[in-house]
Parts: structure tokens; sequence; C-alpha cells
């Protein structure tokens, strides 16, 4: 090998454009590894179910704070890192939330939604009351930052809905990896949680995620997954 390549593998950091990069430490494994890795992952993911009955047994701080540091290290366009993430314990919060998602939701079910949408929603069982709104010891609502005020100056933020999509995704999957359960919700429009948390004006709200342990009674619609096949296509 030629010198100058070694030593360029062995460099931890190097700079381009001005900018320092470090070398990428992350993990390599071995193909018979990675094929059982990926199998469990799988298996564990598909376990996940949106659960809507959650028990009201606390979670500790600690634990939330790594799932939203999870969910933090999702990429984003230039990494501009476009998201907030509120937290919420606080019972007089909670019922407050709840009562404005219920009176949006209650308008949604019985005006707003076409009749087609509520025969979808049918196999969930769903409708727009919501205890979990206060049976969950945490409610995280994640914020999109449409654009950037860090420096009480207006910047612009890039792919805002991909990159905060992805670490919705990420945090879902870290809350299923510790054990515990959520589901994704929306009770549009959802500017009354801007109102309620008192967001600053760059913030949109993206998605409720209220986190829990699922209820000793907690069921879940038996949905099937769409295979492999009907998914992927290979070229
Ligand atoms: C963007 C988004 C919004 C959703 N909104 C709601 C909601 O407001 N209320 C609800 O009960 N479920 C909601 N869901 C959950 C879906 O109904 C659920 O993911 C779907 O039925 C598949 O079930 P599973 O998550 O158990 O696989 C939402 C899911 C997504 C991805």
């Amino acid at each position: 090998m030629l010198d100058s390549l070694k030593i360029e593998i062995m460099r931890k950091t190097k700079i381009i454009n001005g900018f320092k990069h470090i070398k990428y430490t992350g993990p390599k494994y071995t193909n018979e590894t990675m094929e059982q890795k990926s199998l469990e992952f799988y298996e564990l993911m598909n376990q996940r179910r949106t659960i809507r009955d959650l028990s009201n047994k606390p979670i500790k701080k600690t634990i939330i704070d790594r799932l939203i540091q999870t969910a933090s290290t999702a990429p984003s366009g230039a990494n501009k890192q476009p998201w907030t993430f509120c937290a919420i314990s606080c019972v007089s919060l909670k019922k407050k939330i709840r009562i404005a998602a219920e009176k949006e939701e209650k308008e949604n079910y019985n005006h707003r939604m076409p009749d087609q949408w509520l025969n979808d929603l049918k196999p969930m069982a769903t409708d727009w009351f919501k205890p979990f709104l206060v049976d969950a010891p945490w409610l995280i609502v994640v914020f999109k930052q449409a654009y950037d005020l860090d420096h009480n100056e207006k910047q612009n933020n890039y792919y805002v809905n991909e990159s905060v999509g992805i670490a919705c995704g990420i945090l879902i999957t870290a809350i299923h990896q510790a054990g515990l359960v959520t589901l994704p919700h929306t009770p549009s429009p959802m500017n009354f949680l801007t109102k309620i948390l008192n967001r600053p004006k760059n913030e949109r709200p993206y998605l409720l995620l209220p986190v829990g342990y699922a209820a000793d009674h907690a069921y879940a619609p038996d949905l099937k997954r769409k295979s492999l096949r009907k998914v992927a296509i290979y070229y």
C-alpha cells in the first residue's frame, strides 16, 4: 500500500474546504453477523404496534431524555436539525392538551372527515375520545422549525418535513426498543399545541406522541403488513 494512502487511512481527522472531518468509526460486521442482526432487528420492529391504551405507570425523565437524544441523531437537510421535542409530564398541561385535542377530533369525526376516511378508520376502532392523552406519563409533541431563528435572524431550513419525519421514525423505533409504546397522534388542526406550549413563531406542530407502558388490557387491531414482494422492487 502506498505510504500516503496508509497515512490517510490512519488519520483521525482532516480538513476539507476549511472544515474538520472526523474518521467514521461506526460498526462493521461480517456477512453472518449482518444477516443475524438485520433479522433480529426486523423481528423486534415487526412487534411494534400503535397502542391506544396506555398505563399511567411513571417513566423516568432520563429515559425520555435518551429517547429524544436518539431521535435527534436523525439526518437532516444541511444538518439544520429543524426539530423541537416538547416532553410533557405536567398533569394540568396534559389535561389542557386532551381537552383541546378532543374538541378538534370531535369535529373531525362528526363533521370534517369524509365517509371514506371514517370507513378506512373502522378497523382501528378509534373515535374522538382520547384518554391516552392524560393516561400516558409523558406526551412528546414534535415541532418542525419551518425556518431557523437561532440568532434571532431568519435563516432557511431545508427538507424540513422529510427531516422531522425521519426523526419521528427514529423516536418511534427508540420507544419500541425501550419496551414502551406510543401512537402517532394527529388531532388536526394542531395549532392549539403551539398556543398551549407557547412555542415560537418559526415552529409548527408536527406529531403528538404519548409515551408509556401498554396497559394490561391493551389490544391492537389485527392488521397485516404488506409483503416484501408488494413493497420492494429490485432492479
Ligand atoms: C402520520 C400518522 C398519523 C396518525 N394519526 C393517528 C391518530 O391521530 N390517531 C390514531 O389513533 N392513530 C394514528 N396513527 C396510527 C395509525 O393508525 C397506525 O400506524 C396504523 O393503523 C398501522 O398500525 P400499526 O402502527 O400498529 O402498525 C397515525 C399514524 C401515522 C403514521
